[in-house]
């Protein structure tokens, strides 16, 4: 996958958005996380200066553009790093790797996203979790008929992006247990913890 333009102005794009609460929203979704944790679909690294010091942190893109981008925000995180080249459908790591999964704004992307929350399932430890902060379809039925109309277009100019997913469903689809979950007002925000299948 190859999106040149989007990566060229994602930063950008989501400015406005993380100025506004999106930058919060990435602080809560990885502050208190220790141990070895494995953030999938990093994109161009917006969540890298959220991470404290006691995360030991690989990351995973298949965007090489993206990739290209969050290399330079590495300097920005005070935890280790590693970024690879990989798909998040094929996780170049041993089962049982991570205490924690982290994913944002990503498996509304992925491409099968139930497959690929196996994958993620698989390398999670016993007991570890997936934190996740999503877009996902409204529970206002005027706006997600609205995500409805844009979908199409909205993919195309999204690198893909399904704007009307309905994620917890997809996580239930995949067998995880939401143990801990914040709705933002309209339904249109997730954010989250969940427990793979055992
Ligand atoms: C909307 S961006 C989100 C980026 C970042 N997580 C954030 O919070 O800003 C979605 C990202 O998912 C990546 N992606 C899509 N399919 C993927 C796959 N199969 N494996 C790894 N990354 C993937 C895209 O390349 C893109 O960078």
């Amino acid at each position: 996958m190859h999106h040149p333009t989007l990566a060229r102005f994602y930063d950008t794009f989501l400015w406005p958005g993380e100025r506004l609460g999106m930058a919060a929203q990435r602080d809560r979704l990885v502050g208190g996380l220790v141990g070895r944790v494995l953030e999938v679909a990093v994109g161009t690294g917006l969540n890298l200066p959220h991470y404290p010091a006691t995360v030991s942190l690989d990351a995973v893109e298949i965007d090489p553009h993206m990739l290209r981008k969050a290399r330079r925000r590495v300097p920005q995180a005070i935890c280790e790093v590693r970024l690879h080249e990989a798909d998040v459908h094929r996780l170049p790591f041993r089962d049982g790797t991570f205490d924690h999964v982290v994913v944002s704004l990503a498996l509304c992307t992925i491409p099968d996203p139930v497959e690929a929350l196996g994958e993620m399932a698989r390398v999670i430890r016993p007991g570890g979790d997936l934190r996740l902060l999503e877009h996902v379809r409204s529970a206002s039925p005027g706006r997600s008929r609205w995500q409805g109309r844009i979908a199409p277009v909205w993919s195309r100019v999204a690198g893909g992006c399904r704007i009307d997913q309905d994620t917890e469903s997809v996580l239930a689809a995949a067998g995880y247990t939401i143990v801990d979950i914040w709705r933002s007002n309209g339904g249109g925000m997730i954010q989250g913890v969940a427990r793979p299948p055992a």
